[in-house]
């Protein structure tokens, strides 16, 4: 067996690399944050003013990332993580991502380190007890009734409970825990909460040799720090983007392209992997 360049790595992905997937990116032009106010529809504050109005925003998304598939970037990424880990290597995905894509792309492969530091769309949580669970349902917004269940599509956690029947929903049709029969929310990180996993990531990030980071604007932090903290730990950074990135001063390498394209090569070349993905 030849010895691992690498034996300590950390991907931290952002929405470029599901754009070529059809996901809608937040700060490129007609991304989501161009659409619609982060304080409405990304901020506790928000979902207390109008509940109806995230649950609208986020089962659009939901429908949005049922319909997208995982692209060569996110199997690349998939395969080579399962290639680093079976050669002894401790890897590490951290994703801001919300979409599922990496989930669907591991499939079956084991996969030992993932941070959904964001939350994820596959899940929804009880406001009042914050107990989590598997959902996938997507409300209209005819009155908040429940239009659709695409149960087969969306990733969905074995180890959590899980809404296979339609919650209880309330007057204005909001749907409801089956814990405490208050308000579901959807498991997404808003503006002014903490991200999920964050002690976890920094004790990798500070022992990483090396931090890669894919399709990230930059700009989100705690996020958008890690390089930094990577590259004062004494790690290898580098960065693969269709643009220069707000944090590009972090970085040792820039790749600028579309992720299916450079990502796939960028693996093969520097982690020398047995398989071209
Ligand atoms: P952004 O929309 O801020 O940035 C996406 C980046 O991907 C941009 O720099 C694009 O140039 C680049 N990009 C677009 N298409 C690409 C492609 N095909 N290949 C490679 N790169 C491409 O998204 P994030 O950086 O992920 O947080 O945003 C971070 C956080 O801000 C999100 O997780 C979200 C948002 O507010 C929450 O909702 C909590």
């Amino acid at each position: 067996m030849t010895e691992l360049k690498y034996k300590r790595i950390v991907f931290l992905t952002g929405a470029g690399i599901s754009a070529e997937s059809g996901v809608a990116t937040f700060r490129d032009a007609n991304g989501l944050w161009e659409n619609h106010r982060v304080e409405d529809v990304a901020s506790p504050l928000g979902f207390k003013r109008n509940p109806q109005l995230v649950w609208q925003f986020y089962s659009m998304r939901r429908m949005q990332a049922q319909q997208a598939k995982p692209n060569t970037a996110h199997s690349a990424l998939a395969n080579a993580i399962h290639e680093l880990e079976s050669q002894g290597a401790r890897v590490l995905l951290i994703t801001q991502n919300v979409d599922t894509l990496h989930e669907r792309a591991f499939g079956a492969l084991p996969h030992k380190n993932f941070i959904d530091i964001h939350g994820t769309l596959s899940r929804s949580k009880c406001v009042k007890c914050s107990k989590v669970y598997s959902d996938r349902w997507c409300y209209s917004n005819k009155d908040g009734a429940i239009a659709h269940d695409h149960a087969d599509s969306l990733w969905s956690n074995p180890s959590l409970p899980n809404l296979l029947s339609a919650p209880q929903r309330d007057t204005r049709g909001l749907p409801l825990s089956p814990c405490c029969s208050d308000l579901l929310r959807p498991d997404i990180v808003w503006f002014g909460e903490r991200p999920y996993g964050i002690e976890a990531a920094i004790d990798q990030l500070t022992s990483c040799e090396i931090f890669v980071s894919v399709g990230t604007s930059g700009n989100v932090y705690p996020a958008a720090g890690f390089a930094a903290v990577a590259r004062k730990a004494g790690a290898q950074t580098a960065c693969l983007n269709l643009e220069q990135p707000e944090n590009h001063t972090a970085f040792h390498e820039q790749i600028q392209g579309p992720a299916t394209e450079t990502l796939p090569a960028y693996l093969h070349k520097t982690f020398q992997l047995k398989q071209k993905s």
